[in-house]
């Protein structure tokens, strides 16, 4: 039996929503075969976007979408994306081996996917092959008042006279490696001179310096004294960490890979620990966290496309544990990180979607961000759970506040046994009502496939709030009080 102590007057801070964010890139078949089908498919669709898909995901609430990548960010100019007669290009960042890139989703596109779904859309800008010039003409057509610059009437030409709301900004993508190699005070000093041109064109945006790669901290010291007084007024420190070995595939793991990656994937909290110590330890408390791409990364070629996507990979219930783990890691720092996007959407690493053809299915991930939607935009209190030292054992937690409800997520570490919780308030009463939505299978090796789409699927029952709850081995469960 553990205990979990909910310490209602200790309040973490306001769980972001963008918290709850995801990442689009253009790569293997996250655009092509997932998200976008073409206007004239005769699969069902909205704008040339894959309607089931657009709906479902609707439903988890997405709060901000990231774009055109990642690294292949690094390779694109927004004019291939723009208007009719759209070059086709090898995609620079995957390279002669992988789908070209025909550039059918540019710019409107991606934004009118944003619209469709609700969400805020997150530009990555080049560093490595665009000009600070051609950043800011990209701004200033996307940005500019309707009729008022050449630009903004290239924009009206081209269907879309009002300006486009893009709240946050990139300074470029993992520039220590596939964003240009860089040092980090090179680095520094780039991405100073690109953050004020564009901090001129768009005053209000949030811009996002590039961070560390998981816990390479050195980057963080080096580039710390570079973001100190410079006039772009960074907003954050983008960093990304992908879990796991590699060492098996998604559907091959035993208990000893299954207790490997979730020590792995809880090294997020190191991470978010130590960059943020650092960054403070310059001064830099107005730069928050961005985790812009997260997950695990296993070896490819389990998704429906064989191999043929780039990155593809099946999901288990493995895959929602860690999901799970993170987004309570990132709820109880949620005073230090900003904005956090897994990566990737469909038909990629830790995706939510698996699509090809005209069929289309949700994976356990998918599952955990509708369970944990209603801590977007609550507050987020202390949870502590008891005799939780052994990671083979431990319970993930995380607790918010919101319209006088509490929501409770938690996630059963074990991979042979259930575990009985009693949930402790202090400091508030719970009410005597509570629902518990509960992931879970026989099998952790469980996933879902276009054949049986819904081998993994959460239920949900009403629990007593006096009486301890069971979790099953690797469940997940979302527990709301009335
Ligand atoms: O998400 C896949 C790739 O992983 C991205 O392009 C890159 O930013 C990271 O290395």
């Amino acid at each position: 039996m553990k205990d979990i102590y909910l310490v209602y007057p200790k309040k973490i801070g306001n769980i972001s929503p963008e918290i709850y964010g995801h990442f689009s890139e253009h790569i293997g078949g996250v655009f092509y075969d997932g998200l976008w089908v073409g206007k004239n498919s005769e699969i069902p669709n909205i704008r040339g976007f894959r309607k089931d898909l657009i709906e479902k995901l609707r439903v988890i609430k997405p709060a901000v979408l990231r774009w055109p990548g990642g690294c292949y960010a690094e390779t694109y100019h927004w004019r291939d994306g723009i208007g009719k007669n759209r070059p086709t290009r090898i995609n620079w960042w995957t390279g002669f081996d992988h789908r070209m890139e025909t550039n059918d989703v540019g710019t409107h596109e991606f934004l009118d996917l944003c619209e469709l779904i609700g969400a805020k859309p997150y530009f990555a800008a080049n560093l490595t092959s665009m000009t600070p010039m051609d950043i800011r003409n990209w701004m200033d057509y996307c940005l500019s008042p309707r009729g008022s610059t050449t630009l903004a009437l290239e924009r009206e030409k081209n269907g879309h006279p009002d300006t486009f709301d893009i709240p946050f900004w990139g300074v470029g993508n993992e520039n220590w490696g596939g964003g240009g190699n860089m040092m980090p005070e090179f680095y520094g000093d780039e991405c100073r001179r690109y953050g004020v041109i564009m901090r001129n064109v768009a005053p209000n945006a949030e811009l996002y310096a590039c961070g560390t790669n998981g816990p390479e901290f050195s980057w963080t010291q080096k580039l710390a004294p570079k973001l100190v007084n410079a006039d772009a007024k960074f907003n954050g420190f983008a960093m990304h960490y992908y879990c796991g070995t590699k060492r098996c595939g998604p559907l091959e793991f035993d208990k000893a890979a299954w207790d490997e990656s979730l020590k792995s994937a809880s090294q997020m909290e190191t991470i978010i620990n130590r960059n943020w110590n650092i960054l403070s330890g310059y001064g830099l408390d107005n730069v928050k966290l961005i985790v812009d791409e997260w997950g695990i990364w296993h070896p490819d070629g389990t998704g429906p496309s064989k191999g043929y996507n780039l990155f593809e990979q099946q999901s288990t219930i493995n895959d929602a544990m860690i999901s799970a783990l993170t987004l309570n890691i990132f709820n109880n720092h949620c005073d230090k990180v900003r904005m956090a996007n897994v990566a990737q959407l469909v038909n990629n690493l830790h995706c939510l979607f698996l699509a090809g053809g005209d069929q289309m299915i949700v994976t356990p991930t998918y599952h955990v961000f509708d369970m944990f939607k209603e801590h977007q935009g609550a507050d987020a209190i202390e949870s502590i759970v008891t005799d939780n030292d052994d990671i083979t054992h431990r319970v993930s937690v995380s607790a918010s506040v919101k319209n006088g409800k509490t929501l409770v997520t938690l996630g059963n570490f074990s991979f042979d046994e259930s575990v009985e919780i009693r949930i402790c308030p202090f400091g508030a009463e719970i009410g005597n009502k509570a629902t518990m939505t509960l992931l879970s299978a026989d099998d952790l090796r469980a996933h879902n496939t276009f054949d049986a789409s819904e081998a993994v699927k959460p239920v949900t029952m009403s629990v007593d709030p006096t009486k301890p709850i069971v979790l099953p081995k690797g469940g997940i469960a979302a527990v709301s009080f009335e």
